[in-house]
């Protein structure tokens, strides 16, 4: 009997463990973005643009995903009014993609 219990365990754990391996997209915004581009993503004055309401944040789901891996800095630049340059932000891929859903979903609403 505590075989069985034990197998359902192991069972169910390995169904979640998929899951459990990606952080959360807007886990990983406020950890990593909200400090320059706001809690709510509504951007901060001298410091980062608005993601909320953003063409480019909706637009391609690849060019974001490279922006924050990647960071925006030197020529490549769009903004003159924010001085300071988009950093790189590098985590595995499968946290990079929840990030950028949230972005595009929830971040939007
Ligand atoms: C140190 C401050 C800082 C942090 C932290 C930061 N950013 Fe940025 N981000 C910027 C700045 C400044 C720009 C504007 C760069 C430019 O002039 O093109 C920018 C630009 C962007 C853009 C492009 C916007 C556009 O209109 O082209 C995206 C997308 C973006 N950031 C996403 C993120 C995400 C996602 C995170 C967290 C993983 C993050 N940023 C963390 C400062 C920051």
């Amino acid at each position: 009997m505590r075989n069985i219990i034990w197998l359902v365990a192991l069972v169910v754990s390995l169904a979640f463990a998929g899951t459990a391996l990606a952080t959360d997209g807007a886990e990983t915004f406020k950890a990593k973005c909200a400090a320059c581009h706001g809690k709510a993503g509504e951007g901060m004055k001298g410091m980062a643009p608005a993601l909320k309401g953003n063409a480019f944040v909706k637009g391609t789901a690849a060019d974001v995903k490279k922006t924050f891996l990647e960071g925006r800095a030197g020529a490549a630049k769009k903004y003159k009014e924010f001085p300071i340059e988009m950093p790189k932000n590098p985590m595995a891929d499968a946290d990079a993609d929840s990030l950028v859903k949230f972005l595009q979903g929830d971040l939007q609403k």
